[in-house]
């Protein structure tokens, strides 16, 4: 059975820093600060929607992280330049190597979906922009099930979704969260540690390989596979 490939999509194919362009002209030097803080919020709304069951979806999650990170830069945006930014957010670019690297990946057999919080929609949008999209099977959202990552219910909802079986199946993401999450649920999992900078969680639990890029998957997947 051939090997399946789940993606994670925000920080891993797509970059959400690439809206630091667009935050410098609103919010000056603290631009890549801001930025940061906004992912950070986001990631944890979704953390407690989740434990709390209290579903509303990952742009929201977004939007509202957004109204927390002016608050606390105390930046006043006007409505235009608010939707104008979460707007761009739906079109993020890509990291450079990444068409490259899923190219190889989809040519030498491998199975790709993407896998995320983000809603269906909302993910293909992003993967079409980048002129990415047909390189997946399909895209699994999270969404599905009312609920996020790293809940062990959406990992094996991903393998349903895909037909695979947790041993044929690697995450590939560069949150730490979702590949701990993702091997406590029986797959294999790869963490692009996309900065030097980037620390992974000391829990205990190991990713199966680490690479710096997707451009070094293919190398070390076949190793371990
Ligand atoms: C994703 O699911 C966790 O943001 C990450 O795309």
């Amino acid at each position: 059975m051939s090997v399946t490939l789940a993606f994670d999509v925000y920080g891993t194919l797509i970059d959400t820093h690439g809206i630091v362009s667009e935050l410098d002209e609103l919010v000056g030097v603290k631009a890549k600060d801001f930025s940061q803080a906004w992912r950070d919020k986001q990631l944890e709304y979704s953390f407690r929607r989740g434990l709390m069951q209290h579903y509303d979806n990952f742009s929201v999650c977004t939007s509202h992280a957004l109204d927390y990170t002016c608050a606390f830069y105390k930046v006043e945006l006007t409505n235009e330049q608010r939707s104008t930014l979460l707007q761009r957010y739906r079109t993020l670019p890509a990291f450079i190597e990444v068409p490259d690297g899923l190219t190889r990946l989809k040519e030498a057999g491998y199975r790709l979906y993407a896998f995320s919080n983000g809603t269906a929609d909302a993910v293909d949008t992003l993967l079409v922009a980048a002129g990415i999209r047909d390189l997946f099977l399909g895209v699994v959202s999270t969404d599905d099930l009312k609920s996020f990552k790293p809940n062990p219910a959406v990992y094996c909802h991903f393998l349903r979704e895909s037909n695979a079986s947790g041993s044929d199946t690697w995450l590939i993401s560069s949150n730490p969260f979702d590949v701990i999450g993702a091997i406590s649920a029986g797959m294999k999992a790869a963490w692009v540690q996309r900065s030097q900078e980037a620390i992974f969680d000391p829990w205990g639990i190991e990713p199966t390989v680490t690479v710096g890029s997707l451009s070094e998957l293919i190398e070390k997947i076949d190793r371990v596979d």
